[in-house]
């Protein structure tokens, strides 16, 4: 089982041909993905949020999700992730990849890598979001005649309440485009892992501040609506152009573990 996608806020349901649910325990906690085939090739599909949006992003169980892809053999992680922006070059109902991040998590358990008999991993995050994985988006994008715009800065804040408008102006003058809740500690455990990992951005909303209205989840819902069908093809004809290989320094990210 190569690939994985991991669906963000809207993107809870997927349908794979042949598709099942398993059972994965891990040393954090048990997981329930779904298995099946897309394309022809063989995908795991988990929910980030659970089936019906029951868990919010700061109580995500990360490290299972990510321990149970590896068990399974995954090499490459698909995830999407519903954002607000920050920026007059981000429009409503934009695609973006992620280069980098900005993390104001608060409480989450971030790594593998606990010490003691678990080791110690200083993992490199010099290119966070693997750039292989995110040029098979782009190709895959312009397939489909579908605009993605490869790049932007992705502040992490631990939620589940939007920001403040004071904040989302100091993460503008940190360099910041977009803003969302999930994204890490999920690309840096896939990282200590050893797995590419890209996410597809759906631009949702205005930050807050920037909207002249308050924000509300039913504004992200509404805009993921509109953008699901887009978002479900760029995700298909991704996994019909990924390899197995890994042709990046993803794979080697943790052989430094306990070496200090
Ligand atoms: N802030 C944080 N997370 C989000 C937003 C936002 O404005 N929009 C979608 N996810």
């Amino acid at each position: 089982m190569n690939y994985a996608l991991i669906g963000g806020t809207g993107v809870e349901h997927f349908t794979l041909t042949e598709q099942r649910i398993i059972t994965v325990k891990t040393p954090y906690g048990t997981v329930e993905p779904i298995v099946g085939k897309l394309a022809n090739r063989e995908l795991v599909f988990m929910s980030r949020h659970g089936r019906g949006h029951v868990t919010p992003p700061h109580l995500v169980n990360y490290r299972a999700n990510i321990w149970a892809l590896r068990e399974l053999g995954v090499r490459k992680i698909l995830a999407t992730a519903a954002v607000g922006s920050l920026s007059v070059d981000y429009h409503l109902g934009e695609l973006v990849l992620f280069d980098q991040f900005l993390d104001f998590t608060k409480s989450r358990p971030l790594t593998f890598y606990e010490g003691g008999h678990h080791g110690v991993l200083h993992v490199d995050m010099t290119e966070p979001y693997c750039s292989a994985a995110r040029q098979v988006i782009v190709n895959a994008a312009e397939d489909l005649g579908l605009v993605v715009k490869n790049g932007a800065c992705y502040v992490c804040t631990e939620g589940p309440r939007f920001e403040t408008p004071a904040e989302i102006r100091m993460f503008q003058q940190l360099g910041a485009d977009v803003v969302g809740m999930t994204s890490v500690p999920e690309v840096v455990l896939a990282r200590e892992l050893g797995m590419c990992y890209a996410s597809i951005g759906m631009v949702t909303n205005e930050a807050a501040g920037i909207a002249a209205h308050r924000l509300s989840h039913a504004e992200v819902m509404e805009s993921i609506k509109k953008l699901g069908s887009n978002v479900a093809q760029l995700i298909q004809a991704t996994v019909e152009l990924w390899s197995p290989d890994q042709e990046c320094l993803c794979v080697s990210a943790n052989v430094e573990v306990g070496k200090f």
